[in-house]
Order: C-alpha cells, then structure tokens, then sequence
C-alpha cells in the first residue's frame, strides 16, 4: 500500500510497504517525526500520526491501552493513532497521515 506522511514542516513522504506496521515503514523510510522509540509496544508515542476524518474507517479505533497512551500526549485529538498499531495492508492503500507534534 502506498502511505503518504505529512511531516511537521508540510512535507508530504510517500512510501510504500507490503506489511509489518506503518511506523517501521516510516522509520525505514526516515519519515521525519516518527522515531518509533519503544520498538512498537504501544508505549512511547513517538509514532503519534492523525489520520483525516474522512479516512478514519481504513484505520479503526485505537485500542483501550493506545487510547491511555494517546492521554498523554497534548497534540492527540479524536483522529489521532499510534501508528505502530496500525499494520499495512492493501485496504491502506491512498492513506494519508500527520505526523503528530
Ligand atoms: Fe512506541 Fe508506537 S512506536 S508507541
């Protein structure tokens, strides 16, 4: 699937993977504002994207233990995910993410 980032200067990276998650494609393709710190355990935020309201349903919710996570981080919103959460699949294809402050 083809996934593009918007970076925090408005740069959009468009990058392509197969499977695995969405972060460690980011962090393959140093997508800049995706560090990817905890490995992708859910439990540093470093990964934090918004996805558009209108591209919402390719995602899904985040799970109860990412929704405590993304309680912490100021810049979440009810779009937010932490994308090494999210695994790549065909049905992503044409997404795009924000990386998030
Ligand atoms: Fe740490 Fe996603 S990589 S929460």
């Amino acid at each position: 699937a083809k996934i593009t980032f918007i970076t925090q200067d408005n740069i959009p990276v468009i990058v392509e993977g197969e499977s695995g998650s969405v972060m460690a494609l980011a962090v393959e393709n140093n997508v800049a504002g995706i560090d990817g710190d905890c490995g992708g355990v859910c439990s540093c935020a470093t990964c934090h994207v918004h996805v558009t309201k209108e591209q919402f349903d390719l995602v899904s919710e985040a799970s109860e233990i990412e929704k405590d996570m993304l309680e912490l981080d100021d810049d979440a919103n009810e779009y937010s995910r932490l994308c090494c959460q999210i695994d790549i699949t065909e049905q992503l294809d044409g997404l795009v993410l924000t990386v998030a402050g």
